[in-house]
C-alpha cells in the first residue's frame, strides 16, 4: 500500500469515489453525496485554508483517503480532517495508516492536533468512533444531528409559532437572500457570521474566534456557490438601528432538490429572548421553499449542551437522527 498525496486539480473524483462507495454502508438513510460538492472542494479550495488530499492505493486501487484542511488565520495549530476507508477495504489497518501520515504531514505544517467530526447511530457506538478511540483521540464536543420531515409536520404548527414569534419581536424586519447577502447588509452578515464560532457551545474544544470581514465572506460565499450549493438566508433587521442583529442560513446540495442543511443561526445576545431565532427558521423555511417547492428534509447538527438552539429545533419538529462528535488527538 502506498500513501501519496492526490493531485486535486486533475484527480480529486476519487475523493468523491470513496464517500459514493461509502455511503450506502455507513449513512444509508442520507441521501447520497454530490459530485459538485466532493470535488468542487477540491478544486476550487478555500482562500483562507491549506487543503491536502492523500490516498491510499494498492496496485493502483483507492483503498481510503483523507482531507485534511487547516486554517490560514486562526486555529492555525489545528489540523481538522475527514479520513474514509473503502468499505472493501475496511480492518486492515488502512484507517490506521492515513492516521499515522496525516499525524506526519500535520506536524510537518506545525499542527499540535488533529480534529474530526465522528457521527453514530443514536445507541450504541459505531466504527468511527470505536476506531477514533483505538487511534487515542477523545470527544470534546459532544453533539446530535437532527432531520426536520415537512411532510411529517403539521403546516399550522409552524404558522402559530410564527405569529407568536413575530408578535414578541415588534421592531424587526425579516431581510431574506439567495447565495450572496445584498451588499449594504455584507458587512453585519460578515461580523455574524465570525461571531458564531465565539457564541457557540464550543464544550472541551479549544476554539480561537474566527474573524470575518466583507472579503473573507465574499470569498466564502462564492466557494459554497462552487461547490454546487443554493443557499438561503433570513436575517433580522434591528429597525431602531438599520443593523443585522440576526441571521440564518439553510443550503442545499446541488444534486437534490428534496434535501437541505439548516446552517448556522445566531442572534446577537443584546437581542435574544424575543423568539427572532425561532422566527428567522421559519420564515427561512417559507423564504426557501418558495424556490425549493420539492424541499422536504432538512438536517442540522447542535451541541448537547446548547438547550436553546436544540429547543427552537424541536419546536419545528426536528428529530434525533444521529449522535455525532468531535474528537481531538494532541500531537
Ligand atoms: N469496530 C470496532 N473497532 C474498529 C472498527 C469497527 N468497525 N473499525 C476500526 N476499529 C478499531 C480497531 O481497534 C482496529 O484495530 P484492529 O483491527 O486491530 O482491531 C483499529 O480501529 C484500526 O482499524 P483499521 O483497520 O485501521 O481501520 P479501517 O481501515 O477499517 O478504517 C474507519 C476505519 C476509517 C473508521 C472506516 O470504518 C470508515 O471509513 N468509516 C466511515 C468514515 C468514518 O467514520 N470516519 C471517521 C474516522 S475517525 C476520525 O476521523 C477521528
Amino acid at each position: 500500500m502506498d500513501i501519496e498525496r492526490v493531485d486535486t486539480r486533475n484527480s480529486a473524483a476519487v475523493w468523491y469515489e470513496l464517500l459514493r462507495a461509502a455511503h450506502p454502508v455507513d449513512t444509508p438513510e442520507d441521501p447520497p453525496p454530490c459530485r459538485d460538492d466532493a470535488v468542487g472542494q477540491l478544486v476550487h479550495p478555500r482562500s483562507d485554508r491549506e487543503s491536502l488530499l492523500f490516498a491510499a492505493r494498492a496496485e493502483g486501487t483507492p483503498l481510503g483517503a483523507y482531507l485534511l484542511q487547516r486554517s490560514l488565520l486562526e486555529n492555525t495549530d489545528t489540523a481538522c480532517f475527514e479520513l474514509v476507508v473503502h468499505p472493501a477495504h475496511r480492518r486492515r489497518g488502512v484507517g490506521r495508516a492515513l492516521i499515522e501520515h496525516l499525524a506526519g504531514q500535520a506536524k510537518a505544517l506545525g499542527c499540535t492536533r488533529l480534529v474530526a467530526e465522528v457521527e453514530d447511530p443514536l445507541g450504541e457506538d459505531g466504527p468511527g468512533s470505536r476506531f477514533a478511540t483505538a487511534l487515542g483521540f477523545t470527544p470534546v464536543l459532544r453533539e446530535r444531528r437532527r432531520r426536520l420531515d415537512l411532510a411529517a409536520v403539521d403546516p399550522g404548527e409552524h404558522e402559530r409559532l410564527l405569529a407568536a414569534a413575530r408578535e414578541r419581536s415588534a421592531g424587526y424586519t425579516t431581510v431574506c437572500w439567495r447565495d450572496y447577502a445584498p451588499e449594504e447588509h455584507a458587512a453585519d452578515y460578515a461580523y455574524l457570521f465570525g461571531r458564531l464560532s465565539a457564541d457557540a457551545p464550543m464544550d472541551d474544544l479549544a476554539w480561537e474566534p474566527e474573524r470575518y470581514d466583507i472579503e473573507r465572506i465574499r470569498t466564502l460565499e462564492r466557494h459554497i456557490l462552487l461547490r454546487g450549493f443554493r443557499s438561503y438566508a433570513a436575517a433580522a433587521r434591528h429597525d431602531a438601528t438599520g443593523r443585522l442583529v440576526g441571521v440564518t442560513r439553510i443550503s442545499l446540495p446541488g444534486c437534490h432538490r428534496h434535501f437541505a442543511y439548516q446552517e448556522e443561526t445566531l442572534v446577537l445576545p443584546e437581542h435574544r429572548g424575543r423568539r427572532l431565532g425561532l422566527r428567522l427558521k421559519i420564515e427561512n423555511l417559507l423564504w426557501a421553499r418558495r424556490h425549493e417547492p420539492e424541499l422536504r428534509l432538512i438536517d442540522t447538527w447542535n451541541a448537547d449542551s446548547n438547550d436553546w438552539m436544540v429547543a427552537i429545533n424541536e419546536r419545528l419538529g426536528f428529530r434525533e437522527l444521529r449522535r455525532s462528535a468531535e474528537w481531538e488527538k494532541r500531537l
